[in-house]
Parts: structure tokens; C-alpha cells; sequence
């Protein structure tokens, strides 16, 4: 049984093998950056990766399995920043279980288009002193970017404003279960 129907994907953008490519070189990447800023100290306070649900789940569970350092896990939902909502509603829906003072934060994010969210989860994070704060996304929709947010992986930076879906990526809560990313065919919007 397929997850979408044929005529609700525009087209592929990232196949599933692109994908796992290159959130293995990614993994490679923090893993080296981490080893070089952490030495020895990375067995006593090993770093902390925060997935935002819901989006982040799958990119954050290939990509923690990339780096190869001791690492904790940890999970946060904040509010949808829709059209129809100002910036300054968003709002942490469900926060962290660890505390991330003086941790080395990670945080995975598997979009970001207006930069809003991730904007409010960085300024969230720093104003509870980790030792370090990092940001990981896959997808960055750079033509959309309302706020500056440094960056510090990006998985893939698209040059144009593509209705992403798949690998976590929803449209109305289905085909986040897709493995690659697409474009969903403005049939599939309702
Ligand atoms: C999506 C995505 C990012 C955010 C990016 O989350 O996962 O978190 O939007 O948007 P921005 O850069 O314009 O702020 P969404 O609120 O759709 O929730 P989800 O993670 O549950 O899909």
C-alpha cells in the first residue's frame, strides 16, 4: 500500500539514499567538531541533542546513530508559528526532562523556513546557560528566512519555496512516515 498517492507527490527532492548520505556525513561532521571542542570532557558531560517534535523525529533518531560520541537524548514541542500567528505566540508545548545548564546542547530541527521557531527554541535554551548551544537542520528554506539564526549543519539548503513533505516533514499530520523528502502536488492540498 503506498503512503501517497501517485498524483499527491509533485516530485521527489531527496531520495531516501540522499537522505541516509548525508545525514551520515553530518554525523561525521559534529562527531569530529565535538571530539576537537570536547577532548576528554566529553566523558563526563557528553553533549545533548534536543529533537523538536514532531517534524525532527526521524532525522533526529538517523542522526543521533551518525555521531559517534557518547550523547544523551531529549525532546521538545513548541507551538506551530502558522500565518495567522504573531512570533511572540509562540510557546513551549512540551518541555525537556534534562536540564541543559552547562550541557553542550545539540539542537536537531528538521526544517527552517521563517526561522521563527528555531529563533525562540535557541533564545528558550541560552537563557538556561548550557555550556555550548549547536543547530542542526536538515532542510533549510533560505528564500522564506524572516529572522537570522546561525546555523551550524545543514543537512540541505533549497533555493526555492517547495511544499516540503516526508522523512517528518507533514502536510495536516500525514506523510511524515514517507523516507524520502518531496513536493507535494498542490492536488494534495486542501
Ligand atoms: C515546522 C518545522 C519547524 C518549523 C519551521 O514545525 O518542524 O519546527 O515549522 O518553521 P519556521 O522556521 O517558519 O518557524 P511545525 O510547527 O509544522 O510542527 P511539526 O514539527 O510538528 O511538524
Amino acid at each position: 500500500m503506498p503512503i501517497a498517492k501517485p498524483d499527491e507527490i509533485d516530485k521527489v527532492l531527496y531520495t531516501h539514499e540522499q537522505i541516509q548520505d548525508r545525514v551520515k556525513e553530518l554525523g561525521q561532521q559534529i562527531t569530529s567538531d565535538y571530539h576537537k571542542l570536547l577532548g576528554n570532557e566529553i566523558w563526563d558531560r557528553p553533549p545533548i541533542a534536543v529533537g523538536m517534535l514532531r517534524g525532527a523525529l526521524i532525522f533526529t533518531a538517523d542522526l543521533i546513530r551518525a555521531i559517534e560520541i557518547p550523547m544523551t537524548i531529549d525532546f521538545m514541542t513548541v507551538s506551530s508559528y502558522g500565518n495567522q500567528t504573531e512570533p511572540g505566540a509562540i510557546k513551549v508545548l512540551k518541555d525537556l526532562t534534562e536540564s541543559v545548564a552547562h550541557r553542550h546542547v545539540l539542537i536537531v530541527e528538521d526544517i527552517i523556513d521563517t526561522g521563527h521557531q528555531l529563533a525562540y527554541v535557541r533564545k528558550t535554551l541560552l537563557a538556561r546557560e548550557p555550556a555550548s548551544l549547536k543547530t542542526c537542520v536538515l532542510l533549510d528554506k533560505a528564500p522564506r528566512r524572516e529572522v537570522s539564526v546561525p546555523l551550524d549543519y545543514v543537512g540541505f539548503k533549497m533555493d526555492k519555496d517547495y511544499f516540503v513533505v516526508g522523512y517528518g516533514l507533514d502536510y495536516a499530520e500525514r506523510y511524515r512516515n514517507l523516507n524520502y523528502v518531496a513536493n507535494l502536488s498542490p492536488k494534495a492540498i486542501k
